[in-house]
């Protein structure tokens, strides 16, 4: 229907014109993660300052998904705290997982990730970012 074409678009937007691609040089954390599935790879940088993040960054090889995914995370996690970031993952994995969740406009385009979630092999895809996120903030503490 019109809103899987719309999704399915935003999505190659992000793909083709990723967001935020890029190594933060002297950024605060540098997190590696795998899909250990298909062996693509994600690299995030964060400039945390306090507890905000500044900046975010991210390289990496990947499907559509994965890519679009990150380019995604990283337009909304910025000006946001470390805590409401992982708020934002939060519902974000409640989305994958089909359950309600609750995506708010500052959250910008993640929902078009949401037919994702009908296809189990690609929720590791899509979150393959979030995880980097989470997996560098928890190292924080
Ligand atoms: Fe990633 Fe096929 S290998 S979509
Ligand atoms: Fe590898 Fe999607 S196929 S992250």
């Amino acid at each position: 229907n019109n809103l899987d074409q719309l999704y399915r678009s935003v999505i190659m937007d992000h793909y083709k014109n990723p967001r935020n691609k890029g190594v933060i040089e002297d950024g605060s954390l540098t997190i590696d993660m795998n899909n250990p599935t298909c062996g693509d790879r994600i690299r995030l940088t964060l400039d945390v300052d306090g507890d905000i993040v500044r900046d975010a960054k991210f390289e990496g090889e990947g499907c559509s998904i994965s890519m679009s995914s990150a380019s995604m995370m990283t337009e909304a996690i910025k000006g946001h705290t470390i805590d409401e970031a992982l708020a934002m993952g939060h519902e974000f994995s409640q989305m994958m997982l089909g359950n309600d969740y609750e995506i708010t406009e500052e959250m910008g385009d993640i929902e078009a990730l949401s037919g994702v979630a009908k296809f189990p092999a690609r929720i590791k895809c899509a979150t393959l970012a979030w995880k980097a996120l989470e997996k560098g903030t928890k190292d924080e503490e």
